[in-house]
């Protein structure tokens, strides 16, 4: 891949720009530098190799040399007149398009799911993150950008002591290698799609209707808070996960700084 060949397969998508590069620390950063110097909205960072790629919690989020696809997208326009409890939704903007460009737009379909909020599973395994940082000035939001990482060849699996939950990666799921360029245009053409329902009603439906773990037990750790457990009821109306507990009683966990994981209960 290089920058001319970004921008012929991105050609019919309708991105504002593209710059692609080897290396990059994250794509986050140079994508929220690209903004601060009058970036557009739509504008991609798109990188081989990542030394300094970042996920959730602060976590680190490998990406080797040719085998995975990091990217990521400056938005603006209606987004920045998201409330700021809302911009975590953005997260799952990321987590749906790779679902669905997984499901539906392989020749195999990966049955991938979301776990609340944005880590993308297959076969209980995490193959795709999303991160999504709004840089404000002041009280100003400027952009929000969205970054999406997904593991594609088993070189791209995450060193074992590194791991916070297990890995996988597309080739693996699919037993075959795969291109994955035609899967970065998928994930952006069906982001590009879901991008004008973010938050409403659908988009919260749909984001549902994918949740891993749906109906079973988890143990869910909340900042400065003992753990929780409880079975997934589902999303409430912002997306905030609906849990019922032991004793019966439903909490909705609001996006932020939570992990999440299966617990062995029938
Ligand atoms: C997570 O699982 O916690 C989110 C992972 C997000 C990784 C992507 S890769 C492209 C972009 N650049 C980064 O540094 N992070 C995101």
């Amino acid at each position: 891949m290089d920058q001319s060949e970004l921008e012929e397969l991105l050609s019919d998508l309708p991105l504002s720009a593209a710059r692609y590069y080897p290396q990059v620390s994250s794509t986050n950063d140079l994508a929220a530098r690209w903004a601060a110097a009058g970036g557009p909205h739509l504008a991609l960072v798109v990188a081989d190799e990542q030394t300094a790629g970042r996920g959730r919690l602060n976590r680190r989020w490998y990406t080797l040399p040719g085998s995975a696809l990091a990217f990521s997208l400056i938005l603006q326009g209606e987004i920045l007149a998201l409330e700021r409890e809302a911009i975590p939704q953005v997260t799952a903007l990321g987590a749906l398009a790779a679902c669905d460009a997984l499901n539906q737009d392989l020749p195999t379909r990966v049955a991938a799911q979301i776990k609340w909020p944005n880590d993308v599973l297959a076969g209980r395994r995490k193959m795709a993150g999303a991160l999504a940082e709004a840089h404000w000035q002041g009280e100003e939001l400027q952009a929000v950008i969205l970054g999406v990482g997904i593991n594609v060849a088993p070189a791209s699996l995450p060193p074992a002591e590194a791991l916070d939950f297990p890995a996988t990666c597309l080739e693996d799921v699919l037993g075959y290698p795969v291109d994955r360029w035609s899967v970065l245009h998928a994930v952006l053409a069906r982001l590009l799609g879901w991008l004008p329902s973010l938050g409403q009603p659908g988009f919260i439906q749909a984001w549902e209707q994918r949740l891993a773990f749906h109906g079973e037990w988890v143990r869910v750790s909340l900042e400065s808070q003992p753990p929780l457990e409880g079975r997934i009821r589902g999303l409430g109306p912002d997306g905030s996960l609906r849990i019922q507990t032991r004793d019966g009683k439903e909490r909705e966990l609001r996006l932020g700084d939570i992990h999440l994981r299966p617990v062995d209960r029938l």
